[in-house]
């Protein structure tokens, strides 16, 4: 089964986009494992810290590395993607040479209590998820409104329409894994 690193880029405790991923993470097992990585202990991004760099750093970068995928759940701030989001990825992409995200098959969902779903916020991060050289998933696009009455008390998704909207996209993701992932080794490759 197919790994995904998941960055939500909300860092508070009753975070929707957090509650949002946990329950398609449960909807999505058997298909696709989500792994969540911890990213509210990353110092802002400085250049200076490299030569000794926190331990925070090399541990996403090491787990971004480990994915088969990654999967971005964004909420939206001043119609925008977050800060924490932004600090992970410039994190992944440096020491210069070694950007952790190349070729990771990558997707971004989000939820807003409101109307828009993180449509503007989604937006401008696919654009930036181009730049750093992961192959985003266009389609389906997930512009959700969170709705508590959507999800049951723990935690799964208990509206009928919801869950089979989100199992298709789930569907769509982890066969855009398997079609844009490159193989690891050469033997994954198969003979020449
Ligand atoms: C700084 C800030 C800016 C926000 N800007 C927007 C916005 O542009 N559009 C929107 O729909 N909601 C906006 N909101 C409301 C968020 O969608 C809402 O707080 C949401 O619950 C945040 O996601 P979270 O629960 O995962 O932390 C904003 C919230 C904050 C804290």
């Amino acid at each position: 089964m197919k790994t995904v690193a998941v960055f939500v880029g909300s860092l508070r405790k009753e975070s929707i986009n957090r509650k949002f991923a946990e329950a398609i993470g449960k909807l999505a097992e058997g298909k696709l494992a989500f792994r969540f990585v911890e990213i509210g202990d990353l110092p802002l991004y400085n250049d200076d810290l490299w030569p000794d760099a926190p331990e925070a750093v090399h541990r996403v970068k090491r787990e971004i590395e480990a994915a088969d995928a990654v999967l971005f759940v964004t909420p939206e701030y001043n119609r925008a993607y977050t800060p924490a989001i932004k600090n992970v990825i410039d994190w992944g992409t440096r020491p210069w040479g070694k950007n952790s995200w190349e070729a990771k098959p990558s997707a971004v969902i989000g939820t807003t209590p409101g109307a828009t779903g993180t449509a503007a916020a989604q937006n401008s991060l696919k654009g930036l998820l181009t730049v750093i050289d992961t192959v985003l998933m266009g389609q389906p696009e997930v512009y959700f409104t969170y709705k508590p009455e959507l999800f049951a008390d723990d935690g799964t998704v208990s509206c009928e329409k919801t869950r089979a909207f989100l199992t298709q996209w789930i569907d769509r993701f982890e066969a855009w894994i398997e079609r844009t992932s490159e193989p690891r080794t050469k033997a994954q490759a198969g003979p020449a």
